[in-house]
């Protein structure tokens, strides 16, 4: 066990490492309103009853922000590509949406800031939708058909792609929680199978991205949960924290590992024998961790989850709850991806913290993990803060807050919060130091125990 206290020296981090931040187009831009998430808002099902609305602006004004970035000394950003602004009717490009997607990236080049492109966020234009969405059979075809064409009109600008956020988010989430759209409970069957046609459309993309660009870096984002036994030596809790790992992290990774899902989930996935190999680079998203166990009060759950007692809690959802707030996550995560012997980016790692209790700690924290990652070996290459600005978090809508800079939706006015500035000096210094911590996390010392 390490604590944070217990850092005497300075982390120094490789040359060339990106310090950046996420962003997604539905939660930053603004006004998209031909996409399923608009649907679902529309329907009542934004937890909070916020509307998504202007978001924070970046439709017309995404450059301020990019101001702000490049004055934190930032030398990347993630952000997203809106399916539903590019290709508004299947088959109808929008040249105007393309447009604007070139002068964004052009003003960050002009920023010094090295932009990474997602093609797909959880959003789905609505003629994809009603089509079965990632369910259809010619699901990644047609994704195939909107990558190519991103890539045509904005290859000169950008050469660094991620397919897919989070496929094992969208689909477990969607089909089996029912809190993002299409609101399917206990759809284990399906959860599989979108999973698995996202990976066919991830592979899809990954050629049709070279076969554009023979040099471009693509990989996809994935989102770790990480469960450990609530009684260590209990085998059953073992086993239940590991068939819980399994069912929720492993079937994308495994699939471009492999080629393959590994049993039960093969007998859902269909053939994934062309996805194998399909990436330049892993990104890894990870926020909490859950403590599950054999409850037998609760037959139906095939797990418990509960929170460690004394554990951080990041600001909650409402009716439902987040796990223990756990940065330390992205070296356990950077571990599962090794094997795959490729770059890992952590592509997301963030918090919800309106006060900025916890963020710094979660900083410094997610920091050092990285700094262990890559004592260890592990080609680890950068890192995006989940996220810039305060900015519409699905079905939660404005109620949880992720950004290293507050935002007022009506006014759009901005105030920087004190991790803005922690998180620029670590930028600008490329590295962590006892000094920035004494600064910036003053309870440190009180801070959770940095387990691993
Ligand atoms: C998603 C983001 C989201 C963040 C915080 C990730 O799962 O990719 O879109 O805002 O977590 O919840």
């Amino acid at each position: 066990m390490a604590t944070i206290d217990q850092a005497q020296q300075t982390l120094t981090f490789p040359d060339g490492f990106r310090w950046g931040v996420a962003t997604s187009s539905h939660q930053y831009e603004g006004g998209n309103t031909n996409n399923q998430w608009y649907a679902w808002e529309q329907a009542g099902h934004i937890r909070s009853g916020d509307r998504c609305g202007l978001a924070c602006d970046w439709w017309a004004n995404a450059e301020r922000d990019f101001d702000r970035a490049q004055a934190m000394g930032l030398n990347a950003l993630r952000l997203s590509l809106e399916w539903s602004r590019i290709e508004p009717r299947m088959d109808e490009w929008d040249a105007e949406a393309l447009q604007r997607y070139r002068q964004m990236l052009q003003a960050l080049h002009e920023r010094g800031i090295e932009p990474m492109v997602t093609l797909h966020h959880f959003t789905d234009p609505l003629w994809f939708t009603a089509r079965g969405g990632f369910l259809a059979g010619d699901a990644p075809e047609r994704f195939e058909r909107y990558v190519t064409h991103a890539v045509e009109a904005l290859g000169d600008l950008c050469d660094f792609w991620c397919t897919i956020n989070e496929p094992n988010i969208y689909a477990i989430v969607g089909y089996q929680i029912g809190r993002f759209p299409p609101g399917h409970h206990g759809d284990l069957r399906n959860t599989i199978r979108v999973q698995a046609s996202m990976a066919r459309a991830h592979a899809a993309a990954y050629h049709a991205i070279h076969r554009l660009q023979p040099a471009a870096r693509v990989g996809w984002a994935q989102n770790f949960g990480m469960f450990d036994p609530i009684r260590p030596t209990s085998r059953l809790d073992r086993f239940i924290a590991h068939m819980a790992e399994i069912s929720f992290n492993d079937l994308f990774p495994r699939a471009i590992q492999t080629g393959a899902a590994s049993f039960p989930y093969n007998l859902f996935a269909g053939d994934l024998r062309k996805v194998q190999g399909t990436c330049d680079y892993a990104g890894i998203n990870t926020y909490y961790r859950d403590l599950v166990g054999l409850d037998l009060r609760q037959p139906w759950q095939p797990f418990k989850r509960i929170v460690a007692s004394g554990a951080p809690l990041s600001d909650q959802p409402i009716g439902i709850s987040w796990g223990e707030v756990y940065p330390q996550g992205i070296a356990r995560a950077a571990r599962l991806l090794a094997p795959l012997g490729k770059p890992i980016y952590v592509t997301e790692s963030g918090v919800a913290d309106r006060a900025d209790r916890l963020r710094p700690w979660q900083i410094a924290a997610g920091v050092r993990a990285m700094h262990e990652a890559i004592a260890e070996g592990i080609d680890l290459r950068g890192y995006y803060h989940w996220s810039l600005v305060d900015n519409f978090e699905w079905a939660e809508g404005w109620s949880t807050r992720f950004g290293l800079i507050a935002l007022d939706p009506e006014t759009q006015e901005r105030t920087p919060r004190r991790s803005a500035a922690f998180y620029s000096a670590i930028a600008q210094a490329n590295a962590l130091t006892l000094e920035m911590l004494r600064e910036y996390v003053p309870n440190a010392f009180d801070a959770p125990a940095v387990t691993s």
